[in-house]
């Protein structure tokens, strides 16, 4: 039930403006129901530059103890690497605001496991991590027709994330501080998979790659092309295959198997449904990049977010879904960095 005391809007700041966080920014200000987009946070004057133009006049902060100080601020929203997720949400609670922050929730398990004790210590504030694929609307049907027993007992997902290659090459960049391809993409696939499953615990991965196109990557220990087995305390198996040279756009998709049938959401990877007739034959045009395919999913799970924090049900992943996803995500590491099968 929602909480009728709590129906205010919720103010929020916005902390990183990059290839994400603007778009973080334009649903927050534009696109949420009873959302104040009043903050936003940028070590950098280009991506503040750009918030003067195009969000209605938040409070610009180059640093983020001085969004944190601000307040009238209630949440924060964090789209900032990776590697300072853990670090940020426990300053956030330990200033008193919900937070909503960008997936992963970090790379290291000992890290997850001290912001899941720091929330324990504030329960009356909301901590998502935004595995927004949960708020897909084809993920969520799947979700619900497995739930509604569809398919019988469901017991091999196959489940893929795979990029557009970037002959610039941006993700070598990224890769320093991105955690490897496992832990960036497939911990996508993994949060899906247990949340498919209803939750089972991980019992041993295994996990290899190749570079087929970037070798820049062998540097930082990193590959373009992963695949991964997972096996589950319940005998259920997940195969996870990541990408970063695709050729025709970026094709996410999902296979859940069960004893009654199966279901496959978004195989193929149209951007649309106009067909092409012409000289190369009858075709679709594929979703560019992950925006465009989880362009609605981002929306949703903002929608959702906000409405946890005026009282309504917390929905999307929790902290310590989260931990699980890094749990197993760097166990897919370990395995790719030696070779071998990884216990959990
Ligand atoms: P980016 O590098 O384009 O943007 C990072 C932003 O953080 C920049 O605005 C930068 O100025 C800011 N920043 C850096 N240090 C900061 C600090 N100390 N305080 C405040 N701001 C700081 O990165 P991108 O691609 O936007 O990714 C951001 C996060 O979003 C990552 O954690 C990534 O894993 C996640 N992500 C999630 C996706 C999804 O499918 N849900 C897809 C892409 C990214």
């Amino acid at each position: 039930m929602t909480n009728v005391a709590n129906r205010a809007p919720v103010k929020i700041g916005v902390v990183g403006l990059g290839r994400l966080g603007k778009r973080h920014a334009q649903n927050l200000a534009y696109r949420v129901p009873g959302a104040a987009l009043v903050a936003a946070c940028s070590p950098v004057e280009e991506e503040r530059a750009w918030a003067r133009d195009a969000l209605p006049a938040p409070r610009l902060y180059a640093e983020y103890e001085a969004l944190l100080a601000d307040q009238d601020v209630d949440a924060v929203w964090l789209v900032t690497p990776s590697s300072l997720h853990a670090d940020q949400i426990v300053a956030a609670l330990r200033a008193g605001k919900h937070v909503f922050c960008e997936k992963p929730l970090s790379l290291d398990v000992a890290e997850c496991e001290r912001v899941l004790e720091e929330a324990q210590r504030a329960p009356h504030l909301q901590a998502t991590i935004g595995f927004m694929r949960r708020f897909d609307p084809s993920y969520r049907d799947a979700y619900e027709k497995i739930r509604r027993g569809a398919i019988g007992r469901p017991f091999m997902i196959c489940s893929q994330t795979t990029d557009k290659n970037d002959p610039e090459g941006f993700f070598v960049r990224f890769a320093p501080t991105s955690g490897g391809i496992f832990l960036d993409c497939t911990v996508h696939d993994i949060d899906v998979t247990r949340w498919l499953f209803g939750n089972p615990r991980a019992k041993r991965v295994f996990a290899t790659g190749t570079i087929a196109l970037h070798e820049g990557l062998r540097e930082c220990g990193d590959v373009d092309n992963g695949v991964a087995v997972c096996e589950f305390e319940d005998g259920r198996l997940a195969v996870f295959y990541a990408s970063r040279t695709m050729a025709h756009g970026n094709d996410t998709h999902t296979e859940v198997i069960g004893t009654a049938g199966a279901l496959a959401i978004g195989h193929i990877p149209r951007a649309s449904r106009v067909e092409i007739y012409d000289e190369h034959g009858v075709r679709n045009e594929c979703t560019p990049t992950f925006f465009e395919r989880f362009e609605d999913a981002f929306l949703h799970e903002a929608q959702a977010f906000v409405e946890s924090v005026r009282g309504g049900k917390a929905s999307g992943a929790t902290l310590a879904d989260a931990l699980e996803a890094t749990r197993i995500g760097s166990a897919l590491r370990e395995a790719l960095a030696t070779g071998q099968p990884v216990e959990l």
